[in-house]
């Protein structure tokens, strides 16, 4: 155990990120405006933990047609997501202590960093975490390999919102502390770890008609869980019982993820309010009516005639 990490009583340790322990070559990041902390990986902003080496074996896995990805933009859902698909591709027998550990984020040198030789020997279904753009994909190009990709967007208000709370004044974004106006301007300048959120949400819809690919949307998820939980076991070939759908509903509710310790995220250090809101359209106690429309202008210029839409509220 590293020493940074610490038992809690529970069956998981608390994992707690620095960057002697998780950056590899910490003098390779760099400080933006107001402390800001990131590194450049292919040219984008990413996080201190997303590091060279990890990055090269995340392209380099060689996926198997059971295996299944999920990637999301930061703060798009892809927690609750992740959840789903653990609970019904192993049909509610996840492999690890924790939903983190149940999962290979491979892309990552924190939380449950796994080895080559562990992705190797992993139980079927390996369920792999990632938060790249298309061209930079576990695996390599996904037109080229068996994986199946789940992609989940959320309305970028939301997203850019629920981002300032998650990075501000936090260890692996320098403590970052410059407020919402200057987060926004971040945000909108691809000044973000992940970079450009457009880029990002587009490069996965523009192949969200490949066989191996599933295009989902959070407010789609909030808004019908049932039928999104059918879309989700169909794409991935599963036969779920009526009972098995309505018990998986009742455990991925907003409230009961966080009651269940499994689920409750409490074995990462600065997750203490990460299930902030859950809802449709909290971006409007940040945003200025200013700021939407501009915002809204933004949007308009960027996701273009692409069909990409999302409910606001
Ligand atoms: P808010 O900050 O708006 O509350 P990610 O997992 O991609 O980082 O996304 C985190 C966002 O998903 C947070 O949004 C979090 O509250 C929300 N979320 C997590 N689990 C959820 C659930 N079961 N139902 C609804 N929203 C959920």
């Amino acid at each position: 155990m590293a020493s940074n990490e610490t038992t809690n009583g529970s069956a998981f340790k608390v994992l707690e990120y620095s960057d002697e322990v998780h950056a590899e070559r910490p003098e390779d990041l760099r400080i933006g405006e107001h402390g800001y902390k990131y590194r450049l990986v292919d040219g984008r902003v990413m996080p201190p933990y997303i590091t060279p080496n990890r990055y090269a074996l995340s392209r380099a896995v060689a996926t198997r047609p059971s295996d299944i990805c999920f990637v999301s933009y930061p703060k798009s859902g892809s927690t609750w997501l992740s959840y789903i698909i653990v609970l019904l591709a192993t049909g509610s027998n996840p492999s690890g202590a924790t939903l983190r550990d149940s999962l290979h984020w491979v892309e990552s040198s924190w939380t449950y960093p796994r080895s080559a030789a562990d992705l190797e020997k992993a139980a079927a279904p390996r369920i792999f975490k990632s938060h790249m753009p298309y061209s930079m994909a576990l695996g390599g190009e996904p037109a080229k390999n068996p994986c199946r990709y789940i992609y989940i967007a959320r309305n970028p208000k939301d997203v850019c919102s629920s981002y300032y709370y998650f990075e501000s004044g936090k260890s692996w974004s320098g403590y970052y502390n410059g407020g919402w106006d200057h987060w926004l301007d971040m945000f909108t300048s691809s000044r973000v770890q992940r970079g450009d959120w457009f880029d990002h949400a587009l490069s996965w819809w523009e192949h969200r008609d490949a066989d191996n690919i599933l295009y989902l949307k959070f407010e789609d998820l909030k808004l019908d869980t049932r039928g999104q939980l059918e879309k989700i076991a169909k794409f991935l070939g599963l036969s779920v019982s009526d009972e098995q759908l309505r018990e998986v509903e009742r455990k991925i509710g907003f409230d009961q993820m966080q009651q269940t310790e499994f689920s409750a995220l409490k074995d990462v250090k600065e997750f203490n309010k990460f299930f902030r809101k859950g809802e449709i359209g909290s971006w409007k106690e940040y945003f200025t009516v200013a700021q939407s429309e501009a915002f809204d202008r933004l949007y308009k210029e960027r996701v273009g005639d692409s069909g990409l839409e999302f409910r606001f509220e």
